[in-house]
């Protein structure tokens, strides 16, 4: 019993001396002083012992707990306070903080925003749709015959299933009539997605701001006034707007709008398309619909799309449309 009693104080004090966490020691504890751990069984022991034999075994099992229990105890305070002194050995309390970093709204957010609250004050309101769309309400609804080579599978990105991914927000022009009866004035965002070859002025996935206002008698002065208002808001009072000729299968008659102003440089930009709603629009929805609130003999109306990605670059001099999509932080935090 004596060897036995050896062995088991040679091997608990090598343990706990080696321990190197207070878990580590628990364990240990619980193997020693546990309900069938090493002190139960010598017990046990001692009781089947004769008589005279006991009381010196039982000294050394009393030296052997006495031992264990004090060695566990000052590892566990050492292990303590080395824990402690590895937090905060190296602190320097008169250091400065690490600041946190603020973020900020990209360049296209902040376009948006101030886009919109112009719009706003126009009395146009928010609708939204879905980036994944029909081909009905991206083409069909909006006039664009099969054969456009705008619904090539080469310029267009189709689903398995038959919709795509909208190559324009004007979709929203057709939701917006599907649900709701006129008057309407609304405006939408997002993004917009067709097949390019990436490069320093074309992504597949851009941004637009759409525009919609139907009602009594509306007119073309009512379309230009509105879009010299917006961009005169947005560029100051001096910018230049022309209206350019343009064709859209869905608006009739067409232009494509350019602004000149020193906030953009010096040049004619390009920046947004409109019209007035086509006939051929308002009958396709009506069939929709199967009523007669968009009729032509009682509504008229305009839209308006506006490339958002072109405007920021002209805005900011960005001479590269791939910054605005690759999220680096260099080039994101000039614009905080
Ligand atoms: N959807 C057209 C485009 O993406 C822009 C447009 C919108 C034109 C509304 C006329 C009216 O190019």
């Amino acid at each position: 019993m004596k060897s036995q009693i050896e062995r088991i104080q040679e091997k608990a004090l090598g343990e706990i001396a080696a321990a190197e966490s207070v878990s580590t020691l628990n364990e240990i504890r619980t193997r020693v002083f546990g309900r069938s751990g090493y002190f139960v069984l010598l017990n046990r022991l001692l009781r089947e012992m004769p008589k005279e034999k006991r009381p010196f075994f039982g000294r050394l099992l009393g030296d052997l707990r006495q031992m264990v229990s004090t060695s566990l105890e000052r590892r566990k305070s050492f292990l303590g306070k080395e824990g402690k002194q590895a937090v905060i050995g190296d602190l320097d309390l008169t250091l400065p903080g690490t600041a946190s970093e603020y973020g900020a709204a990209h360049p296209l957010t902040c376009l948006l925003n101030h886009a919109v609250a112009i719009l706003r004050r126009m009395g146009f309101s928010c609708t939204t749709g879905p980036d994944i769309e029909t081909e009905w309400r991206c083409f069909d609804a909006l006039n664009t015959p099969s054969d456009h080579p705008a619904r090539n599978e080469k310029n267009t990105f189709y689903l398995q299933d038959g919709r795509l991914l909208r190559t324009h927000t004007s979709t929203m022009q057709i939701r917006t009539m599907e649900r709701q009866f006129p008057p309407v004035r609304v405006f939408g965002s997002g993004a917009a997605y067709r097949r390019d070859e990436v490069n320093a002025t074309h992504l597949i996935q851009f941004h637009q701001l759409e525009g919609l206002y139907i009602s009594k008698d509306v007119t073309l002065a009512d379309l230009k006034g509105t879009i010299a208002f917006f961009f005169r808001e947005l560029f100051g009072q001096e910018a230049e707007i022309r209206f350019r000729p343009h064709f859209f299968p869905f608006t009739v008659p067409s232009y494509e709008i350019d602004v000149r102003a020193t906030m953009v440089g010096n040049g004619w930009l390009e920046l947004a398309g409109c019209g007035m709603i086509d006939p051929a629009v308002f009958e396709a929805v009506s069939t929709k619909r199967g009523d007669q609130a968009y009729s032509q003999e009682t509504v008229s109306g305009f839209a308006f799309g506006i490339g958002l990605e072109r405007l920021t670059m002209a805005l900011n001099g960005i001479a590269d449309i791939r910054l605005l999509m690759e999220n680096d932080i260099r080039f994101l935090s000039q614009f905080r």
